[in-house]
């Protein structure tokens, strides 16, 4: 297994390049199962869990084709309706072929995801949601097995909680079944949107992307194109905290300001200055930065997949800051490894109360899931000395070359082979 060894200390300036959003990706690709058309799909971000819908679009019988930044992918002839456990075990987001594979096929078979490091992810209302519209739903040996031998019908579907694919399962099983389909309470993500696009440009007929209400009007088919993937707003918003934490100067190119006014909100409450620049944004820090207080809520509010890395920036800040985790029951684990290096932080339930510190000591930690790792790293680029983090294989899910792109901008980090 690899790790990653940052010496830190070292202030990042330069231009950076976003790439292709990973939550945009996930669901993009897996409704590709809806058509028979080919889909020629750009700005994908070379990924590791890219690659493993890729394996699971193609073990279900998709033709797909991957180029540097892009692939094709076309599911005319599918020949399985099932999503073996060794490969959701990896992936939770492999729940997202359900939605689709029920909508075409009227069957699918799909292994229950489980839980994670950050919390048990339960799929309750994605099964609620498929039930409303007509689908047999049966668990049994780890596999969630959804029949609808009608084929799917429009539905009211109320979600007690915005859930992202939830949402977009929901929304995918919705568009070739037959008649309307209201989602309410559904998640306002920019990736919800992005895939609402998608859909639309192939032919489906989808009404409120973005608001807390869908309208989904079932058509017979959907055809196939090409389509290109918005940047990725977390590690946009990764690389943002990086200049903050190394008092740098960084323009991060590619992304919408709009889809990260609520981290922005908060950077400029901490007295950084970030603005927009172009087509990207731009990040200046002149002073030790001010705690601020953090709460996750569901978007437009605060990301809870920025709450590790925000963290990371509060724990050398000066002053005291509250960070409530709202959406996972255990989001925490990098608070550990964090006080490795030194940070004051205390947990109290949901809440972290973190007393900002002049000064990080770089030290061994460990990377425990995909946001974790990112915050021990941006961490590392501010201590003192050298971090060594291991468990990286967390990171290549959902960063494309990360260590490339800090490099470039002035960080001392290197990849090795972790001793076998
Ligand atoms: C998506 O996960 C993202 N993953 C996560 O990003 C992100 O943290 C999360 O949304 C919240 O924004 C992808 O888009 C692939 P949820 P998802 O369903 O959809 C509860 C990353 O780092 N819930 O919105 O699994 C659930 O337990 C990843 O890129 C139910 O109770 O999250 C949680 O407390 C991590 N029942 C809350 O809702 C359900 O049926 C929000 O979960 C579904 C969810």
């Amino acid at each position: 297994m690899d790790k990653i060894i940052v010496k830190g200390e070292k202030r990042l300036s330069g231009e950076v390049e976003i790439s292709g959003s990973k939550n945009s990706a996930l669901p993009i690709l897996a409704s590709t199962l809806l058509s028979a058309g080919d889909h020629t799909l750009l700005n994908v971000p070379n990924l590791a869990d890219v690659t493993t819908i890729l394996k699971l679009l193609q073990g279900l019988g998709a033709k797909v084709t991957k180029e540097k930044s892009g692939c094709t992918v076309s599911c005319s002839s599918l020949s399985s309706c099932e999503a073996p456990y060794d490969l959701v075990k990896t992936m939770r987001a492999s729940i997202l072929v359900l939605g689709p594979l029920v909508s075409r096929f009227r069957e699918a078979r799909v292994s229950l995801p489980g839980g994670c490091a950050i919390g048990a992810r339960p799929i309750n209302l994605h099964l609620m949601g498929l039930e409303r519209m007509g689908a047999e739903i049966q668990i049994e040996h780890g596999y969630v097995e959804v029949k609808a031998k009608k084929g799917l019908h429009g539905a009211r579907i109320p979600l007690e909680i915005p859930t992202v694919t939830g949402t977009e399962n929901l929304m995918m099983a919705a568009v070739l079944a037959e008649g309307t389909t209201v989602i309410e309470n559904a998640a306002r993500e920019p990736e919800i949107c992005d895939l609402a696009q998608f859909l639309i440009k192939r032919g489906a007929q989808i009404r409120g992307a973005g608001t807390g209400t869908l309208v989904i009007e079932g058509v017979p088919r959907l055809n196939g194109g090409e389509y290109t993937i918005m940047p990725d707003r977390i590690e946009a918003g990764t690389f943002l905290i990086a200049g903050a934490i190394t008092q740098g100067d960084l323009l991060v190119k590619s992304v919408d300001y709009s889809t990260l006014e609520a981290l922005i909100g908060k950077l400029t409450e901490a007295g950084i200055e970030v603005k927009p620049d172009g087509e990207g944004i731009r990040l200046r820090v002149s002073s030790r930065v001010k705690a601020v207080d953090i709460k996750t809520m569901p978007y437009p509010g605060f990301p809870t997949d920025m709450q590790a890395q925000m963290m990371s920036l509060m724990v050398i800040s000066k002053g005291l800051s509250v960070i409530t985790e709202t959406i996972f029951e255990s989001r925490f684990t990098h608070v550990s490894e964090l006080k490795r290096m030194g940070a004051d932080i205390k947990i109290q339930g949901n809440h972290a109360i973190v007393q900002g510190v002049k000064q990080l000591s770089g030290a061994p930690v460990m990377a425990s899931d995909l946001r974790a790792s990112a915050c021990l790293i941006l961490a590392g680029l501010a201590a003192e000395g050298e971090t060594e983090i291991s468990r990286i294989y967390h990171l290549d899910r959902g960063y494309d070359r990360i260590e490339e792109k800090l490099s470039q901008l002035g960080a001392e980090i290197r990849r090795v082979k972790d001793r076998p």
